[in-house]
């Protein structure tokens, strides 16, 4: 069945006639290429409030130390996250998850490998504040950017503050999120019309992905995410039996979330989206990511525990794999009966879905400077 393009997304896309004149093929059923992404009508797009935006996610500011950025964690050069299984995290403590990239964060309905944030304003907030991200006080990182007079300037102009609000500046973060976003990639030019926009074998790999592989059974639509949670089987971290930090981390986010005593006591592995329902249903479960930027992003799920595409496309001709919760992992994961040629084409179209890499200037970070002690 051919997916008919229409003459807005045409103009979205900024192509013409000419390239939609291309398309022969049929497309496949259950994937898009991507718009721009929904803007909240409460917190408009304005290119001072964007440019405020990029330099606090840059600027250490907004964490407790005051060395701790967003961009520690989302480095532009690593994908926007951190190239390691489980991201590190504030000094004293790692992290107990893998780094997303924010690379097209503004589409999700739900962020964080369990969907635990409902808006990119809310997250900057959980981010800045987490007492493995960012440990920021919201009081103490509001005095600092009142100490910093191109701040105090901005958050005027943008937001009207007499001084800056640190709620705004999860705004402003939220915004210049926003216009991290990735449409073009050789995958979008093909579903808008391009005939010539992927390579034989990437075509291959597009059909296996659609049918015999089913991936689109949970990867779907323009994010390539239908945002439902599965368990397909990621093998526990392998980090905690080693490193007591670690451990350490693990066990406090398991007592900060709450779950039984029972659990405390016995649970090795992430229980996911169980964290949100307390339902053991739900153990195991996470949040069906997008495959967009994922040329950038190894390694691979919400714990690293697959490094290359390759990695994860051989996982899933397996059947998946094995953890803690085997009673929730999906029945959509069965073994593929892929050759060996079949994978490489999978793996050839997952390299579709990624674009030039995203690798901005660092903006200057402003500095603060002491206030007068009398003021006139
Ligand atoms: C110490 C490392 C660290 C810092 C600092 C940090 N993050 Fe993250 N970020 C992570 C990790 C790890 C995850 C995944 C966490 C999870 O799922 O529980 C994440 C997830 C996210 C996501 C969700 C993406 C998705 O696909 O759902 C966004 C957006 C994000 N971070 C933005 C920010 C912003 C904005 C800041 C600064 C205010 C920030 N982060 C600071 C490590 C960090
Ligand atoms: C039953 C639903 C389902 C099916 C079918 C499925 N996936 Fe996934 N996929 C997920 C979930 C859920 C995750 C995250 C799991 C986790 O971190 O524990 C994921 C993660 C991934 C990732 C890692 C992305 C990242 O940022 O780390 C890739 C790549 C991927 N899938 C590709 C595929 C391919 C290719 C197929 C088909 C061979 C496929 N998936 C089939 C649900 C599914």
């Amino acid at each position: 069945m051919t997916t008919r393009i229409t003459l807005a997304a045409l103009a979205v896309a900024g192509l013409t006639a000419g390239a939609a004149a291309a398309q022969d093929e049929p497309r496949p059923e259950g994937l898009a290429a991507l718009d721009p992404p929904p803007i909240p009508a409460d917190n408009p797009m304005t290119p001072e409030k964007i440019a405020l935006g990029e330099k606090l996610f840059f600027d250490p500011i907004l964490s407790g130390n005051n060395a701790m950025p967003c961009s520690a964690c989302h480095e532009p050069a690593a994908g926007w996250a951190v190239q390691a299984p489980i991201s590190f995290g504030y000094p004293g403590t790692t992290h107990w998850r893998n780094s997303q990239t924010i690379i097209n964060s503004a589409y999700y309905g739900k962020l964080f490998w369990a969907g635990a944030s409902g808006s990119l304003e809310h997250q900057a907030r959980s981010a800045a504040r987490g007492g493995v991200a960012g440990n920021g006080e919201d009081d103490m990182m509001e005095a600092r950017l009142a100490f910093v007079p191109e701040y105090r300037e901005a958050f005027n102009e943008v937001f009207g503050d007499d001084w800056p609000l640190v709620r705004h500046a999860y705004m402003a973060l939220a915004a210049y999120q926003r216009t991290l976003v990735q449409t073009d990639t050789p995958f979008d030019t093909y579903m808008r019309g391009d005939d010539d926009a992927l390579t034989d074998q990437q075509k291959r790999g597009l059909k296996l992905f659609t049918g015999k592989a089913n991936c689109v059974a949970c990867h779907s639509g323009p994010m390539l995410t239908n945002e439902a949670y599965y368990n397909i089987g990621v093998p526990p971290y392998d980090g905690w039996e080693d490193d007591p930090i670690a451990q350490i981390t693990f066990r406090f986010e398991l007592y900060a979330k709450g779950v039984t005593e029972d659990m405390y006591r016995t649970t090795k592995d992430d229980p996911g989206l169980y964290f949100r329902t307390k339902q053991k249903d739900d153990k195991g479960k996470f949040r069906v990511p997008s495959l967009r930027y994922t040329a950038y992003t190894y390694p691979y799920m919400h714990n690293g525990m697959l490094e290359t595409l390759r990695d994860v496309v051989v996982f899933y001709n397996e059947g998946g794999g094995e953890n803690e919760f085997a009673a929730t992992k999906s029945d959509l994961i069965q073994p593929l009966g892929l050759s060996d040629e079949e994978v490489d084409d999978i793996v050839a179209f997952l390299g579709s879905l990624s674009g030039d890499e995203i690798l901005p200037e660092i903006p200057e970070i402003p500095v603060m400077e002491p206030l007068p002690t009398v003021q006139n």
